[in-house]
């Protein structure tokens, strides 16, 4: 029996703050494993579908536009805030040659290939992008950057689409078409574009498109990819076609989130499936007998218990129903259906054994530093604790989250933050308090507790929590705060090690999740830029009814030691 979308895809797409929509993963593996080889679970679960295959890739003029309009409805009210433009760095792109060459410290920019992941990405010229209409030179410049987090050795050039022969530009992208292995075009759709990429692109073993005109084909691993009509030839394809299409299948379901993590890992499973393997996808790769025999060996009431539990088993279903790299869908199936069962079932097989046999490290880069004064103060470790602990005090929470970079936690709407000092000596917590939405559409609140100890610099901290039954650790960093406490941003990064899953993000928080009135907003800027983080890559928190959130502290808990926000300082925004 062959349950190919859980053996060789999978993953809940990687970066996440938070492990209960990280370990799912593991959980459809196991269990499909086990359902693939015991007649019993066969015979109770034979409903259970597989993914549907719709392949998106290549999508027309017309599907783009669904897409720009749709992120136009929900209005990104920080484009909005954001309109300095402060940095030019994408028309200097486009007049200069068209060549990506960023100039932040977060680059570097190699004008040839010296590596043996080598990509090129041609975007449409002036084509804009869903990510809060950045432009897609700028998102896949980004890209670049990004890709570069997780080896520097992996290289990706970008260009327009702004070639003709006469073009120095154009004599530079054929000479580097020439030895890439991965070619990404977005948004090419004049044909004397299409003309010159197809004549200059044929030797590329591995071409994705999106956006883009259907005379370009799509390539993985060196033989097409069509769409339309497969979906009948499906049964006859041989397993390695099986498998690219979906792979392509992967690859489009990711796209189509357009958020900077999927688009880094569309590229990232390209690499990892036709050039070399990608450590941080460790976990898309099949487990052994190891694993159900480890579970069997050290979980088995457990894992009956969870196969015999009906909501257990219904996240199970629920998991299967989404792909594999939607997050919000898989984490509404955990968040819908969480309970101490589950919880019992991944602290065993993930947190205790190690069933997996996984080892995901926290991410070292971007290398983010903390800021150095406050209030024309060296910041101490006792300082920086009391930025933390912000507005608690003066109102039932230390700061509310008006925007995030994380695409897995920020879009869930309400995130109050607690930071307190503990009753022990030395002790300090940090209790996220957020809404989420369930399946079946309720609003419903969920509180974490971390640990917080300082880090070697004042202004770093080292979280851990655990979480259904899994342990995260993370790295934050108070990269910014301003003076009258009216906004800061934290940098965080983390890995959920047994469930394989490390991610970064950053949050901006504001007294009261509203946008900062008065914003000095090239201070912002400048704190986005230590993070490496565009303000297109943040997502609006949704503020818009949090009453009765479950708030409160401990007893026993302190608040402030040296630092506190002055309330005349703030105008009433409250
Ligand atoms: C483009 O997509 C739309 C909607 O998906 C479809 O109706 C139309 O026929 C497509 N056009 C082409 C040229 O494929
Ligand atoms: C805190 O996290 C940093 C970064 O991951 C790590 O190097 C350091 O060892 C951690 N410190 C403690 C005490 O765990
Ligand atoms: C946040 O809440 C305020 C009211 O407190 C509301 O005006 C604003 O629209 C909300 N923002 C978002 C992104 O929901």
């Amino acid at each position: 029996m062959l349950w190919p979308e859980n053996v060789e895809i999978g993953s809940c797409s990687g970066y996440h703050r938070f492990q209960f929509h990280t370990w799912c993963l593991p959980l459809i593996s196991i269990t499909f494993w086990i359902f693939a080889h015991t007649s019993f679970f066969m015979t109770t679960f034979v409903n259970l579908s597989p993914l549907p295959l719709h392949l998106r890739l290549n999508r027309n003029r017309s599907s783009s536009s669904f897409h720009l309009h749709r992120s136009s409805t929900s209005p990104p009210f920080l484009l909005r805030k954001f309109t300095l433009p402060k940095r030019t760095v994408s028309s200097v792109l486009q007049t200069n040659n068209g060549v990506s060459s960023t100039s932040d410290s977060c680059s570097t920019e190699p004008n040839s290939f010296n590596n043996d992941v080598r990509i090129v990405a041609v975007v449409g010229d002036g084509a804009i992008s869903p990510l809060k209409s950045a432009s897609w030179i700028d998102v896949m410049s980004h890209t670049a950057e990004r890709l570069k987090w997780i080896d520097d050795k992996y290289e990706m050039l970008v260009f327009t689409d702004n070639i003709h022969d006469l073009n120095p530009n154009a004599q530079n992208l054929q000479k580097v078409l020439t030895t890439a292995n991965i070619l990404l075009i977005v948004s090419v759709t004049k044909d004397e574009s299409v003309e010159w990429i197809k004549r200059y692109s044929q030797n590329i073993p591995n071409v994705i498109c999106f956006d883009s005109s259907p005379a370009l084909e799509n390539k993985l691993g060196g033989s097409f990819v069509s769409v339309g009509n497969k979906g009948s030839l499906f049964s006859k394809l041989n397993k390695k076609t099986k498998e690219t299409l979906e792979l392509a299948e992967t690859i489009s379901e990711a796209w189509i989130r357009h958020n900077s993590d999927d688009i880094r890992f569309c590229l990232l499973i390209i690499i990892n499936a036709y050039i070399k393997p990608v450590p941080v996808l460790k976990n898309l790769r099949a487990q052994g007998f190891s694993t159900l025999n480890c579970m069997v060996k050290n979980c088995g009431r457990q894992v009956m218990n969870c196969l015999l539990d009906p909501n257990c088993r219904k996240a199970l279903q629920c998991l299967n129903q989404c792909s594999p790299v939607d997050q919000v869908c898989n984490y509404k199936c955990i968040a819908s259906y969480e309970s101490p069962i589950l919880e019992e079932f991944s602290l065993c097989v993930l947190q205790k054994h190690n069933c997996l046999d996984l080892d995901a490290k926290i991410p070292e880069k971007p290398n983010v530093t903390p800021m150095v004064n406050f209030r024309d103060q060296i910041l101490s470790h006792d300082m920086a604790e009391d930025l933390f602990v912000g507005w608690l005090g003066n109102l039932d929470w230390s700061w509310r989250v008006v925007a995030g970079q994380n695409p897995a936690y920020d879009q869930f709407p309400c995130q109050y933050q607690l930071f307190y000092r503990g009753k022990a000596r030395g002790s300090f917590w940090y209790e996220p308090v957020f809404q989420v939405k369930t399946l079946d559409g309720k609003l419903v609140w969920r509180r974490r507790k971390y640990r917080v100890k300082r880090g070697k610099v004042a202004g770093t901290f080292n979280f851990s929590v655990l979480d259904n039954g899994v342990v995260s650790n993370e790295y934050w960093t108070i990269v910014d705060v301003c003076e009258d406490f009216s906004w800061g941003l934290f940098h965080y990064s983390g890995a959920a090690r047994v469930a394989g899953q490390s991610y970064t993000g950053a949050v901006l928080v504001s007294r009261n999740g509203e946008y900062p009135t008065n914003i000095d907003k090239n201070r912002l800027y400048l704190a986005l830029d230590r993070c490496c983080i565009k303000e297109w890559e943040l997502f609006d928190v949704d503020n818009c009814s949090c009453e009765d959130a479950p708030l409160g502290l401990p007893e026993g808990s302190r608040l402030h030691t040296i630092l506190k926000p002055d309330e005349s300082m703030i105008a009433s925004d409250a």
